[in-house]
């Protein structure tokens, strides 16, 4: 299978590229009748490697050999569990710069900014290490004199993991944390854009000791032909997808012949709301942080900025100055804040929400417009006089577009903001304390950041109401998310 040498040349260890996908405790080199599919760096084009594409046979062989494993899994102590899950932790965190060159080389995030994601998707694994020894049950005292009540909490099984192309080391790893933490093993099938990130994390795995029949990752260049054989696998108790909210509609569907239990994140359309008792400087920080991350590819981005009337004008040229100043190029050159979109797609849907916007009477204040550097490299953008009625209100733009709309007060701001199917994130900024409760409380999102525009942990539940989503990655309550309550009744006590 070819392997760019240009990417080869940059690794420290060249052997965490690799182009096999792991089924059942499996290298496998090959798809059926040799079918392969080439991962490419967006930033240029360049075919980076070429992988099996592997289909429904192979999902079923990773399920078989992972219900086997499971229960010998979930049979060892939690410090057991803990102790391997501490090595791979160790060894995520001594290739980082590796994981980061890689990830840049197929997602096109700035290197900088992919060595952060290696070292938060790092922390999930750090975290749940940690939990692993602390799956507590609970005891509740007897209905009858002669009872007494237990609780157990069980691992769900196997559980089938869908990850996206925008955290492409992230997004697996809050899903596998927590699932080897409980007991559970994992099919992973991650997005043909970027799989050799999971791909490097596995050979990690592997190093680590982890029996690999917990963990498979199938490469395939189609999601639905995966998603259809997880969800009618009968061994496969769980489905977890990260991506877009019609792809979750239809695992939801597929899954409810056999009720499978479903962690789904899913889209968003994040309201930013500056108030005029601000500190406007920390909200143009804040901004600048939650929109253009990962040049705006981010469920969690802020998509609307609405401004207090009587500072719309100062909060504007301040963000549109610093914009402007943002540095667009490869993820692999000096200073770049902003690297390429995904793919052509991506490009025409930013450069449309643009067109609507100014067609609808908006104003664009920098950016509006493809960059040199190549066809997938977008100018950050701002607009203001955005309105109600513009579709960048309504979709989520998942592009490097800041729309300002203009507000006169705190009820008008959060019935706007609610105004959205979606409800992942929501974010303003203000220094009156009973604002912050009230607007805290008022906003129908599952996250809020209050004069910050930076809300991920894996301390801490993330997750969407509406139709973002169903469930909470990384804390505790990620955990809960893979494991089954069983009550027993003990009786005849006397
Ligand atoms: C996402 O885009 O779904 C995740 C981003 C994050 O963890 O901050």
């Amino acid at each position: 299978m070819t392997v760019a040498q240009s990417l080869l040349d940059r690794l420290d260890d060249p052997t965490l590229l690799c182009t096999n996908a792991f089924i059942g405790g499996e290298h496998v080199s090959k798809g059926a009748d040799g079918a392969h599919f080439a991962v490419h760096n967006p930033a240029n084009g360049e075919v980076l490697a070429e992988l099996p594409d592997l289909g429904a046979e192979a999902v079923n062989t990773a399920v078989d050999s992972a219900y086997e494993a499971q229960r010998a899994w979930a049979a060892t102590t939690g410090t057991h569990k803990s102790d391997t899950l501490k090595v791979w932790h160790r060894l995520w965190v001594e290739n980082a710069d590796d994981l980061a060159t890689i990830m840049t080389a197929e997602q096109g995030k700035p290197l900088a900014e992919a060595k952060g994601e290696v070292l938060y998707g790092a922390s999930f694994l750090e975290w749940y290490s940690e939990e692993a020894k602390r799956i507590y049950g609970d005891t509740i005292p007897g209905h009858r004199e002669d009872t007494r009540i237990l609780v157990l909490k069980e691992p769900v099984g196997v559980v089938g993991a869908i990850t996206p192309w925008n955290f492409p080391n992230a997004m697996i790893a809050r899903k596998v944390a927590p699932a080897l933490a409980t007991g559970c093993a994992m099919v992973a099938k991650p997005a043909a854009e970027t799989p050799l990130s999971t791909l490097a994390l596995a050979v990690l795995a592997e190093r680590a000791g982890l029996p690999m029949e917990l963990f498979s990752v199938v490469t395939a260049s189609r999601g639905a032909p995966i998603g259809d054989a997880m969800t009618s696998n009968p061994r496969v108790a769980k489905i977890t997808f990260t991506g877009s909210t019609e792809v979750g509609r239809q695992l939801m569907r597929q899954g409810a012949d056999q009720i499978k239990k479903l962690g789904l994140e899913l889209g968003g359309n994040a309201p930013f709301i500056v108030f005029e008792d601000a500190d406007i400087d920390a909200a143009v920080q804040g901004a600048l942080q939650s929109k253009y991350r990962n040049a705006g590819q981010t469920c969690v981005c802020t998509n609307r900025i609405y401004v207090q009337s009587g500072i719309v004008k100062e909060f504007t040229k301040a963000l549109a100055t610093a914009v402007a100043e943002m540095q667009v190029g490869d993820g692999f050159g000096e200073n770049v804040d902003i690297g390429p979109l995904i793919n052509e797609a991506s490009v025409q849907k930013v450069s449309e929400h643009i067109e609507d916007a100014v067609v609808r009477g908006g104003t664009v204040e920098t950016g509006g417009e493809t960059h040199s550097a190549g066809p997938l490299f977008f100018k950050p953008t701002v607009i203001s006089g955005a309105t109600d009625d513009m579709l960048i209100a309504h979709e989520e733009t998942f592009g490097p577009v800041a729309p300002i709309f203009t507000f006169d007060n705190e009820a008008e701001v959060i019935e706007r903001a609610n105004d959205s199917e979606f409800g992942l994130a929501g974010y303003f900024f203000s220094r009156d304390v009973a604002r912050v409760f009230r607007v805290a409380e008022g906003l129908k999102t599952g996250m809020i950041g209050v004069n910050t525009g930076l809300i991920s942990t894996a301390v801490a539940p993330f997750g969407g109401v509406k139709q973002s989503g169903i469930g909470r990655e990384g804390s505790r309550y990620g955990a809960e998310d893979y494991l089954n309550i069983k009550y027993v009744c003990l009786g005849g006590i006397t």
